[in-house]
C-alpha cells in the first residue's frame, strides 16, 4: 500500500485494487482565513484528481473543498459515503458532478473490488463536525490503514477488532478559536492556550495508545494564517500558549511520552507501507523545512497576498438589512427550538462593525425570549464582535452554518458570562430546519436515555459514560482529587458536587467509593 502526503488531512491511497484519495484541500478556507500548511496548491493535482474512489469526510471546508474537486477530480470516481443523518454531503457532492456512490453503513466493512476492503465510521452528535465528522479504515493484501482525520470516536476497538493496524492517521493540533479569540488579558491567554496544546497531545497519545498502529502519521492540521490580521495565529513565535503546533512539534513531544514510530508527510512525500515495514521519501528535507517554516510562510503570504485581496472584496453586500434578514431566518428556528434554546439559556449579541472600522450595530438573538433584535442594554450569554460585511456575506449565501464559516475564520472576537455553552455554537451550526431538527432529536434521545451504568474509578464510584459526549471515563477519565477530567476533550467535573466545571448543564453522577465514604 502507498500513501501519498497531499497535505493537511489529505492523502492519497494507492493499492493493486485501485486508490482512494481522502479530502483533497488547497483553496483557502472560512473567510480566507485557513491555508494548507505546509503550502500543497503546487503538486501535480491532474494526475492525483484521477483516482477511482474519493473520500470525503466530513463538510468542514478544510476537508471539502468544492472548487477544487469540481476542478482537479474525476467525476468517474466512485464516492465512499460516510452514513450521515441529513444528505447534506452527498447533495453537494452530486451538485459537482459526481454520480457513483458506496452508501456505507457506520462500522460495516465494504468489499470493494480486486480485495479492496474499506470501513467508515461515522459520527453524528451535533457537536461532531458540521453535524457529522468520520475516519476511514482500509484494507488492502493484509495492510490495515486508520484515517481517523479529525474525528474523536469514543472507542477505537471496532477498528482493533479487525485486526493490527499497521498505519495510524490522526490530528493532534488545534482546530478552533479558542482560546485567542476570546478577549481576555494576555497572560490569561496564554494559560489556557497552554492547556489546551497540552489536552490536545493527551488526547493523540491517548488514541495512539489504543490502537498502537506499527506506525503513527500527524495529520489534520494545523492550518496557516496568511492574512496580516490573522499572522499571530502561527505557531511561529516561541509562544507555549499557542494551540496550533506543527508535525515536527508532534515528533518532539512524541518522542518526550516514548513514541518512535512517527511518520511525518509533507506534501508530495510517499511512504510506502507493508505489515512489516514502512519507506518513506520525501520531496524535501523534512528537519530543513520546518527549521525554516517561517521563511516558508513569508514566501507564502507573499504569494497569496491577492488571493485573500479578491475575497475580501466579495464579502460587503451594503444591500442587506442585516437585523431583518438575521430575524427572518433565525426567529423561526428559534420558535422551534427547545433543547437548544433551553442549553443557552440567554441572550446572545452580535456587534457588527461598519465598513468605516468604528460605527457598531448590536443585534441580540435572544434565545429565551425567541426573537432576534437590537441590543437592549442587557446582560448577555455570550457575544461576538465581528465585522459587519462577513455576516453580510453569511446571509448573502444563505450559510447554513456559521462555525463552518465565521466561527473558524477566527475573525472576531467574544466574550462570555459563565462557563463555555456547546449549545451556542450546535445552534449556529443548524441555521436549516434539517440541521435544527435533527440537532433537537439528538439531545432529546439523548437526554431521554441517560446512561445507567456506574463504574469505580480510583476512590470514586461514577456513571460510565461522559456527560459530554458519552466517551467511556473508565478509558478517558483520569481522576485527581476531587476533579474527574475525560481526555477525550478535556472536560472537568467537580466529583463532590457533580457539578462540569467547563459547560454550564452535563452534571455527572459520582459518589465516594462505599469504603472511602466509610473512613470518613
Ligand atoms: S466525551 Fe467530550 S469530554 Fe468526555
Amino acid at each position: 500500500m502507498r500513501v501519498t502526503g497531499t497535505g493537511h488531512a489529505s492523502m492519497r491511497i494507492d493499492t493493486a485494487a485501485g486508490s482512494i484519495l481522502c479530502d483533497p484541500w488547497v483553496s483557502p478556507a472560512y473567510f480566507a482565513s485557513w491555508f494548507p500548511f505546509p503550502d500543497n496548491s503546487q503538486l501535480d493535482w491532474e494526475s492525483l484528481g484521477q483516482t477511482d474512489y474519493l473520500y470525503v469526510s466530513h463538510l468542514h471546508r478544510d476537508h471539502f473543498d468544492a472548487e477544487h474537486l469540481k476542478r482537479f477530480v474525476s467525476k468517474k470516481a466512485t464516492v465512499l459515503l460516510p452514513a450521515y443523518p441529513t444528505s447534506e454531503l452527498e447533495d453537494e457532492l452530486r451538485e459537482l458532478g459526481f454520480t457513483s456512490f458506496v452508501e456505507t453503513t457506520t462500522n460495516e466493512v465494504v468489499e470493494l473490488d480486486g480485495g479492496l476492503r474499506v470501513m467508515i465510521q461515522a459520527l453524528t452528535s451535533p457537536t461532531d463536525g458540521p453535524i457529522g465528522d468520520s475516519s476511514l479504515w482500509v484494507e488492502y493484501d493484509g495492510v490495515r490503514l486508520l484515517n481517523q482525520n479529525d474525528a474523536r470516536p469514543t472507542d477505537l476497538s471496532v477498528f482493533t477488532e479487525l485486526g493490527h493496524v499497521h498505519a495510524h492517521m490522526l490530528q493532534f493540533s488545534g482546530a478552533i478559536w479558542y482560546p485567542m479569540v476570546y478577549e481576555l488579558p494576555q497572560t490569561a491567554k496564554t494559560a489556557f492556550g497552554k492547556q489546551k496544546r497540552e489536552r490536545q497531545f493527551d488526547r493523540t497519545w491517548r488514541y495512539i495508545d489504543d490502537l498502537k498502529a506499527s506506525y503513527v502519521f500527524p495529520i489534520a492540521g494545523p492550518p496557516c494564517f496568511l492574512d496580516d490580521e490573522l499572522w499571530q495565529f502561527n505557531d511561529i513565535f516561541g509562544d507555549e500558549g499557542n494551540i496550533f503546533p506543527d508535525q515536527s512539534v508532534f515528533i518532539r513531544e512524541y518522542a518526550k511520552v516514548g513514541g518512535d514510530n512517527g511518520v511525518v508527510l509533507l506534501p508530495g512525500s510517499v511512504a510506502e507501507l507493508t505489515t512489516e515495514s514502512c519507506t518513506t521519501t520525501h520531496p524535501t528535507d523534512v528537519d530543513q523545512f520546518f527549521a525554516n517554516k517561517k521563511a516558508h510562510l513569508v514566501e507564502m503570504r507573499e504569494r497569496k497576498r491577492p488571493v485573500i485581496e479578491a475575497a475580501k472584496a466579495s464579502w460587503r453586500h451594503p444591500e442587506i438589512d442585516v437585523l431583518k434578514e438575521m430575524k427572518r431566518v433565525i426567529e423561526p428556528l428559534l420558535d422551534e427550538s427547545i433543547y437548544l434554546a433551553k442549553g443557552v439559556g440567554g441572550p446572545v449579541r452580535f456587534d457588527l462593525v461598519g465598513y468605516d472600522g468604528e460605527s457598531v450595530e448590536s443585534i441580540v438573538v435572544d434565545f429565551p425570549g425567541k426573537q432576534v433584535r437590537p441590543y437592549g442594554d442587557e446582560k448577555v450569554r455570550y457575544r461576538f464582535r465581528t465585522d459587519r460585511a462577513l455576516v453580510e456575506h453569511l446571509l448573502h449565501t444563505g450559510e447554513v452554518d456559521w462555525v463552518n464559516s465565521l466561527f473558524l475564520s477566527c475573525r472576531f472576537s467574544a466574550a462570555r458570562i459563565g462557563q463555555y455553552n456547546e449549545f451556542v455554537y450546535a445552534f449556529f451550526k443548524c441555521l436549516s430546519e434539517e440541521r435544527l431538527q435533527y440537532a433537537e432529536g439528538w439531545y432529546d434521545e439523548h437526554f431521554q436515555n441517560a446512561d445507567a451504568e456506574d463504574v469505580r474509578i480510583g476512590d470514586w464510584v461514577v456513571q460510565r459514560r461522559c456527560p459530554h459526549l458519552k466517551a467511556d471515563l473508565t478509558r478517558f477519565g483520569i481522576i485527581e482529587g476531587n476533579q474527574l477530567t475525560c481526555q477525550l476533550h478535556g472536560w472537568r467535573f467537580d466529583l463532590a458536587s457533580g457539578r462540569c466545571l467547563t459547560s454550564v448543564g452535563h452534571q455527572i453522577r459520582a459518589s465516594k467509593a462505599p469504603e472511602q465514604a466509610n473512613r470518613e
